[in-house]
Order: C-alpha cells, then structure tokens, then sequence
C-alpha cells in the first residue's frame, strides 16, 4: 500500500486559486511559464502521470494519445468543447475523458451579445475612429449600424449556450430562430420557432450565431452557399468554434456587404487567423474570450479538478464523463 498522491501534468498554467488546488490533492506538474506542448512534448511532459488537466488548443489527437504513457489513466480538459481531444482513441485505451459544462454558460452568452451588438452597432470602427483621433464630432450620418431590437435571431445549436443567447436576445425583443439535433420542450423553447433542418432556418436569420460545438457535421458549415440563404444584409455571429465558418467565403461576403457584419470570438486555426480579417471594418473581432471572467475560469478550473479528484482519488467515475459519439 503506497500513499503516493496521484501525480497530474497541468499543461497550461492554470490560474492561481485552481493551481493552489491542483498541488493540495495532487502531486502536480505544473506549468508556471506557460509552455505550449505539441503532441510529442505533452508525451513526454507526462511521464510518471496519473492524470492529465489540459484545455483547448492542446494536440491530444490519436497520435499523441497513442504515445501516452501507460500511466495515463484520464483526461481533464478545462473545457466545455472537447474536439481537441480524440475520444474515441481514449476509450481505446481505457482512458476517462471530461470536460467541464454548465459553468460557461452564462460568460460565453454575454459574450455572444458582445459580439452580436459590437458587429451591428460597428463597435469596432467606432473606437477605432476616437482612438485614432479622427473623430471631428457628431454627425447625423456617423457610424449608422444595424438595429437590433425586434430582428429575428437563429440560432444553430441550442444547448445550454444557445438557450442563454436566446434569453439574453429576448430582452431585445428579438424573435428567436433554433436549429437544434432535437426540438426543446416548451419550457426550454419559451415561443421560439425550431426548425428541423438548419439550412431551412437561414431566411430568417436577420442574424445569425453559431453556438454549436465544432463536428464532422458542422465543420465549415458557415459556408458561401448557405450564406447566399441568409437575407441581405444578415449579421453573422460565432462564439462557438471557427472551424465551423468557412473564412473564405465569410470574408467575401463581408467585403462585397452581402453580410453587414461579423462579430467573432473564435477562428479556425488560432491564434493564427485568417489574414483577411483584419483588414475588414465590418469585423468585430475578439480574442477566444468566451469564458475569460475569474469566477467562470475559476468555476471551470473547479469542475476539472472534481473530475480528476472523483477518478483519482475516489475511484468515482468523473461527474462529467465524456463518451465518444
Ligand atoms: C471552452 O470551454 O470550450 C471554451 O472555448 C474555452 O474558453
């Protein structure tokens, strides 16, 4: 019988309240410098480990996770969205996936109605205009954007984010679109209008906001031809995943003013984002920061430690268990 504490590689530097946490239960690896690990690096990071505690962005795709060392025996990700991690090669070797929902809603709503009012209300050029010592004074014609209050917003994936999008966008007195795997009972759908298939739902979305998780099913969904399904003028927002939006096309329509504006939080491929963006004024653009408020990153930091200390330490399954689809 050995009292070892389980040893667990934090691969980020996580903050400080979840870090003080982290070394109580555990015999921590900790990542004070805040390193990025690619696959091989996280393998051998992780020598001797119980547990790894990773977040988005990191390369736990089949290859690494095949490297692993035996010892590996779950993976907690600070994140609600989990496509960083290959599931399914986990479950192959007998390694407990989780996650950390519920926690970011509410942030990543707010944020969503950030981006969603920053894109139509032209935010962006707007302090682009006082910052750069342009602005000569009001004028009745100055930054005119897009009105908000009463437009129709579809929203694509209603979960717990997409349903607090849409109570949030309710106080605006927008009409609320859903696409959704499945329709919501009437409590949760509170009057909106499901549509079965979500290409059918992009007519009347005066904006629309993506808050589906990134899937073989949804990557690039965002794309010209269901652009062109959208009315004139439309607003795109995403908080969700980039992969999900196509940037050429996106862009495109941005520049061409098919679509009035973007406003987006997430990219595919970043922190190195399609160049194209940052030359659009019509784009509101954000930094990943869905979930950045301390008590939501200390929330999430929690949960992943409750997953990782119900596996390692009770012998529990983790409350929330990832299964591969
Ligand atoms: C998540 O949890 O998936 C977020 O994108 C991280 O902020």
């Amino acid at each position: 019988m050995t009292n070892r504490k389980p040893r667990v590689l934090a691969t980020r530097h996580f903050p400080p309240d979840v870090e003080t946490r982290l070394a109580a239960s555990f015999d921590a690896v900790l990542n004070p410098e805040d390193r990025l690990y690619d696959g091989p690096a996280l393998v051998k990071a992780s020598a001797g480990c119980d547990g790894i505690m990773c977040a988005a962005g990191d390369a736990l795709n089949a290859e690494t996770i095949a490297a692993l060392p035996a010892s590996v025996r779950i993976i907690s990700t600070f994140s609600v969205g989990y496509e960083h991690v290959d599931v399914a090669a986990a479950t192959k070797r007998n390694i407990a996936v989780s996650n950390t929902p519920d926690v970011l809603t509410d942030a990543t709503a707010d944020i969503t109605l950030l981006c969603l009012l920053g894109a139509a209300r032209r935010a962006h050029e707007g302090t682009t205009m006082l910052r750069t010592h342009n602005w000569v004074g009001w004028n009745p014609n100055q930054l005119t954007g897009v009105h908000v209050t009463g437009k129709r917003l579809g929203i694509l994936g209603m979960g717990r984010i997409g349903q607090a999008v849409a109570d949030r966008a309710r106080a605006f007195r927008m009409q609320i679109h859903y696409s959704n795997r499945s329709r919501l009972p009437p409590d949760l759908e509170k009057g909106a209008t499901f549509h079965a298939n979500a290409d059918d739902m992009l007519p009347y979305c005066d904006f629309l906001s993506i808050n589906a998780p990134m899937t073989p099913a949804t990557h690039k969904w965002v794309n010209a031809e269901r652009i062109g399904k959208l009315p004139k003028g439309a607003v795109v927002v995403n908080t969700a995943r980039g992969g999900v939006v196509d940037d050429d096309a996106l862009i495109a329509a941005l520049k061409s003013g098919r679509i009035a504006s973007a406003g987006l939080d997430v990219f595919d491929g970043e922190p190195k984002i399609h160049r194209g963006y940052y030359d659009l004024e019509n784009a509101f653009l954000l930094p990943h920061m869905g979930s950045a408020t301390v008590e939501t990153r200390n929330a999430m930091g929690f949960k992943a430690l409750d997953n990782l200390e119900a596996f390692l330490l009770k012998g529990q399954a983790p409350p929330d268990l990832v299964k591969a689809s």
